[in-house]
């Protein structure tokens, strides 16, 4: 992982970049780093702030062995490694928002966005991209966004060195994705568990298919989340971020 490594200035979005090389058979763990992207893109076409010099903006290709319906799971273990990295490189206390934002006090510090393509019920690859609001002040972000969002440097006063950060957090990650690999979800799950803030009170998700309100209460093994409702429990899936990029 991170063995080949390509790193750019500006660009609109690393997903595109990480795409493209997939497409050219790149092998897994291929990086793609961005100084600027003026195009970031977050789940569910929202926009992703991405200022010069100022985050982490990445995206990695796997070539994960496992069945697409799987692809949900990949997601969670991304955060989990995010969340350890971010957590011990910094000192601050993060947690993880279902599905896969990280947050501080409440507000987000870092998203994730997978994309996959498939072929035959077989992921071809999947594109990991990571972005981490490392160094951003507050008039980077729009003023709308400043109640939700917030940055590493916002949170304690520190620039942080963001090659750092990556090598910490590739270490990390590949840690995980083999735990994964070899003993499946569940090790992973009780990790997201534990680290969730998302679990145990009422909550409005917010999902591609539409609003879910309930108290989400665990994983299932699928990766998505169990959710008690009035009249029972439901399995919430995600994203739809998980068909072919576009
Ligand atoms: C989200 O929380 O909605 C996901 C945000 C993902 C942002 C990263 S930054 C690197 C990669 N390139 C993009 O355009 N988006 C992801």
């Amino acid at each position: 992982f991170g063995r080949s490594v390509t790193l750019l200035d500006e660009v609109d979005s690393t997903q595109e970049i990480a795409r493209a090389l997939a497409e050219e058979d790149a092998p897994e763990g291929t990086l793609v780093i961005a100084e600027q992207q003026v195009k970031g893109r977050g789940r569910m076409g929202r926009e992703w702030v991405s200022p010069s010099g100022k985050g982490i903006w990445m995206s990695m290709v796997l070539r994960p062995q496992v069945p697409i319906h799987f692809a949900p799971q990949l997601t969670l273990v991304t955060a989990v490694a995010l969340c350890r990295s971010l957590t011990r490189v910094t000192g601050l206390q993060i947690g993880i928002k279902w599905p896969n934002d990280l947050q501080i006090n409440g507000k987000k510090i870092s998203g994730i966005l997978l994309e996959s393509a498939a072929e035959d019920e077989r992921l071809r690859y999947v594109i990991a991209g990571i972005g981490i609001s490392a160094n951003l002040e507050t008039g980077d972000y729009p003023e709308e966004m400043l109640a939700k969002a917030t940055s590493l440097r916002i949170q304690s006063g520190t620039v942080y060195d963001r090659t750092a950060i990556i090598a910490d957090f590739m270490e990390e990650w590949e840690q995980l994705y083999w735990l994964y690999q070899r003993e499946g979800f569940e090790k992973i799950a009780a990790l997201w568990e534990a680290l969730s803030v998302s679990l145990h009170r009422p909550a409005v998700l917010i999902t591609p298919q539409g609003v879910v309100e309930g108290v989400p209460v665990g994983l299932h093994s699928s990766g998505a989340i169990i959710v008690e409702q009035s009249d029972g429990t439901r399995a919430v899936v995600f994203s739809a971020d998980m068909g072919e990029p576009s």
